[in-house]
């Protein structure tokens, strides 16, 4: 059964406010941010504007030549207008012949025309100028919020969906990208408008502006209170949208589970849930961003036809002359434009003040801890690594390691065994410091882990992980991550260690073969081949292999034994296996269970314990 729409949301569109259990776990690493919200309406909208602005600021040279710009615009179109004055009253004058008259009109139509030309350019450099620095700006905020993502701890990773986070690389830069490209021009060019047609109207005729301007209250209010209820609803359509796409996301990547299961029908319910509650929000955001519009513009006729009534009638009293009053109409008519224009833009300003705020809220993330000043270099590993009364959960309320103590002698393989979800892959997460401990320590040569320089101790810690990931590229680009510098022969002998170069020849186009979709066109085995030999091209002096081989076939197992010993000879390597034969050579065999390390010994010691891993071994009883 499809499961329920507030659980699909909690799922797919997690929140990163700790509050709302997204990122969890107190202040440390990828912890609250310091705008922990993803939905609803905007925190503090003149906060996020002033930060949009920000990444528009560097062209604020530019800025000026569009002001200008604008400036020419609205003169274009201000002077434009009043030029309608001399016209039609030279028209309605009754005295002048009608060849003269018509001789006028074509001198001034081409005059007009001139001014007119003028705004068509400034129109066309304004748009240009702006459309390219709403580029550059979005350019610059997709690039750091890639870079930021960079510098996430894996928590983040592992507590939201790729789909949700791509949604903010997507349609929220996108969002912010329309209106620093649109909107903002608009605002800015109303605004110029809006002094420029008051001036002018003040100019022709106080009395009648005076009535124009008393509707701008009206206005106000009106816009204020659709406003009000339109932003709100712009940020649940955001993280909709971002619900939508976690779900796509992961129907995709899941596809072939959702068949073998059956559960195409289920996922297309689920999905119509979600689908349907973004239509929901997007159709009351983009409701009442729409009613702005026609309310506004209904507005502004009232105040036109109170505008022309009250001038027509100061026409016959012979107060204002025809002419002026077309031009004052027209004039009224600019003057509620921008209003309009502007509050014809709610949709988009709002919809990118919801976007700009969920990129901001990964940008205000906690990044992993950064080094302290006094962080040591690598110091290479002599004496041991060592684990010391090491107490782990990865959240407050669930401790998953408790009181682990082992050591490991430079050169030295010690295995970790036991069942599934007893702890074996946390115990490596906590060596490279994908996690932080929560008690104890861990050291190498007495240093503390926390007290080296991150990037160098990952540098020095080459990792088989459970999960095998390949990258779109070709083989050997894929072995040579581990490694950029590495030669095409290291490449090569990284690959005959691992025993995948047999397969790698056999392939069509041998090291050049592309990979796509994460090794999608290679085996489960050949894939875990190339994750073996990319950590083998690594001069690390520490190596993690965790289920490195679990997917290999007995035989191909043994084959790679000779060239997986070479590998560890001159490293210190934690290896974790499932299957036993491959940790019996190990110089320590730690049995986990339920977090704690239950057994210690090498393997005949353990054998002739008759313990858990006597039981493991033998077989007489099944692992869980
Ligand atoms: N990212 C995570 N967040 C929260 N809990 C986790 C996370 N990863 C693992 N756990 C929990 O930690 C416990 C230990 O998991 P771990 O992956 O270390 O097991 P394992 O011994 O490697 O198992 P396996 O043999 O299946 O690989 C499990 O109970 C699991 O539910
Ligand atoms: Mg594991």
């Amino acid at each position: 059964m499809a499961r329920s729409l507030e659980a699909l949301q909690r799922q797919y569109a997690r929140s990163i406010d700790p509050k709302k259990g997204g990122m969890g776990h107190g202040p440390g690493p990828g912890g609250p941010g310091r705008h922990g919200r993803a939905s609803g309406k905007p925190k503090n909208a003149g906060a996020t504007v002033k930060r949009m602005l920000s990444y528009v600021a560097p062209y604020k040279y530019l800025f000026v030549v569009v002001i200008i710009c604008m400036l020419g615009t609205t003169a274009s179109s201000l002077f434009g207008s009043a030029m309608l004055r001399p016209i039609i009253n030279h028209i309605a004058e009754s005295g002048i012949p009608a060849a003269e008259r018509m001789s006028y009109l074509m001198k001034m139509l081409l005059i007009l025309g001139g001014i007119y030309l003028v705004g068509v350019f400034t129109n066309f450099f304004q748009t240009k100028i702006m459309v390219h620095i709403s580029q550059n700006a979005s350019e610059h905020i997709r690039n750091d919020l890639f870079t930021k993502l960079e510098t996430l701890p894996v928590r983040f990773f592992d507590t939201n969906t790729t789909g949700e986070t791509m949604s903010r690389f997507t349609n929220d830069v996108d969002n912010i990208d329309i209106m620093l490209g649109n909107s903002l021009v608009s605002v800015v060019s109303g605004l110029v408008s809006l002094i420029g047609t008051f001036c002018m109207m003040l100019y022709l005729n106080i009395p009648l502006t005076l009535i124009t301007v008393a509707f701008i209250p009206l206005f106000i209010k009106g816009g204020g209170w659709i406003a009000k209820r339109s932003s709100k609803y712009y940020g649940g359509q955001q993280s909709a949208l971002g619900a939508v796409n976690g779900y796509i996301e992961e129907s995709v990547s899941g596809q072939k589970v959702v068949k073998v299961f059956n559960h195409e029908k289920d996922c297309v319910e689920e999905f119509t849930a979600l689908n349907d509650d973004l239509r929901d929000k997007q159709f009351k955001a983009q409701f009442y961003g729409g009613i702005m519009g026609p309310v506004m513009g209904n507005t502004s006729q009232i105040s036109y036809a109170i505008t022309a009534g009250i001038g027509g009638i100061l026409c016959l009293l012979g107060k204002f002359d025809v002419g002026g009053l077309s031009v004052f109409v027209n004039y009224s008519r600019q003057f509620s434009m921008p209003i309009n224009m502007v509050s014809q833009q709610t949709s988009t300003i709002f919809a990118a003040l919801a976007g700009a705020e969920r990129v901001f809220n990964i940008l205000d993330m906690e990044p992993e801890q950064p080094d302290t000043p006094d962080a040591l270099p690598f110091g290479g590993l002599k004496k041991e690594i060592r684990l010391d009364d090491v107490t782990f959960g990865y959240n407050p309320d669930k401790v998953i390691l408790k009181h682990i103590s082992l050591y490991a002698k430079p050169g030295q393989k010690i295995a970790f065994v036991g069942s599934t979800g007893a702890g074996k892959t946390t115990i490596t997460n906590l060596l490279n410091r994908f996690y932080d401990i929560d008690s104890g320590s861990i050291t190498i040569d007495g240093v503390n882990i926390n007290r080296i320089k991150r990037d160098d101790l990952r540098r020095n810690i080459a990792m088989v992980l459970q999960d095998t990931h390949l990258f779109t590229g070709t083989i050997r680009e894929n072995i040579r991550y581990g490694r950029l510098d590495a030669t095409d022969e290291e490449v090569e002998a990284a690959a005959r260690t691992a025993s995948a170069h047999s397969f790698i020849m056999r392939l069509e186009n041998g090291y050049d073969t592309m990979i796509t979709g994460d090794g999608a066109n290679l085996s489960q085995g050949q894939r875990q081949l190339l994750n073996i030999a990319r950590a083998a091209i690594s001069k690390a002096p520490i190596l993690v292999l965790d289920e490195a081989t679990s997917s290999v076939d007995t035989r191909t197992e043994r084959h790679i034994e000779h060239g997986m010993d070479r590998l560890m000879a001159d490293r210190t390597t934690f290896v974790i296996a499932h299957r036993l034969s491959t940790v019996r050579n190990a110089d320590a065999i730690m049995v986990l269970e339920n977090g704690e390390i239950i057994e210690r010994g090498d393997h005949d010691d353990l054998l002739s314990q008759k313990g858990r891993y006597y039981e493991l071994y033998t077989g007489k009883k099944e692992l869980d």
